[in-house]
């Protein structure tokens, strides 16, 4: 049975997104092929992401972890995981890593190209910030990279300032780590 993840509040957007065959729900073990394909769909090679590697950012956190399903097929997907402030996961780490932080470490938002520029990932982010499943967290964090900077300031993420900067030298030279502050 398909578990939808309720992440809006109120719930009226996700159920207009539910009545035209759009739902956001928590990620499967079916789903990995097209998330792997609508992962080379957009992102160059060296930003490419093994299976494994992106299995083990989702075996931390299962239940913030999701796809954008329509109509039937993974148009998207969202991993997310409990991870240091001011850290990020290195593209390709297939370590565990344990779930014992109070940032959530938005690793990797995506749709497929046909999805994009029609307002379903503003309403997507949206729809997490204001979800519950939150709560446990007091700040959110992303690596921005190929121009998404503008789309996360919009939610308030702002750059991350403190004197121990991240490593991102395996994100590319455009990257920026930004943080939202969630209390
Ligand atoms: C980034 C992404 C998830 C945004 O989803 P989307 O559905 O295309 O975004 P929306 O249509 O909801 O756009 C919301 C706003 O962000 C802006 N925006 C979205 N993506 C942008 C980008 N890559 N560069 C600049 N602005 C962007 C839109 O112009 C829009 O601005 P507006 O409200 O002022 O008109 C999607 O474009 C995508 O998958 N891109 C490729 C992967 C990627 O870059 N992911 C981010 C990794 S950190």
């Amino acid at each position: 049975m398909t578990h939808y993840a309720k992440l809006t509040s109120p719930d009226s957007q996700m159920s207009e997104q539910s009545a035209a065959g759009l739902a956001f729900r928590k990620l499967q073990g079916r789903d990995w092929p097209r998330i792997m394909q609508v992962q080379q769909l957009t992102y160059p090679d060296t930003l490419l992401e093994s299976q494994p590697a992106l299995q083990a950012k989702q075996a931390v956190s299962p239940d913030t972890c999701f796809v954008v399903d329509v109509q039937g097929q993974v148009e998207g997907y969202l991993l997310a995981l409990p991870y240091q402030l001011g850290r990020s996961p290195s593209l390709n780490d297939d370590r565990d890593m344990a779930a014992i932080f109070d940032n959530l470490h938005i690793h990797d938002f995506c749709l497929s190209p046909a999805c994009r520029g029609q307002g379903m990932g503003r309403r997507i982010i949206q729809g997490l910030l204001s979800s519950p499943a939150l709560n446990r967290f007091k700040t959110a964090s992303v690596v921005s990279v190929m121009n998404s900077r503008y789309f996360w300031e919009s939610f308030g993420f702002s750059d991350y300032c403190h004197p121990c900067a991240p490593n991102l030298s395996s994100y590319g030279q455009e990257a920026s780590y930004l943080s939202l502050d969630l209390s």
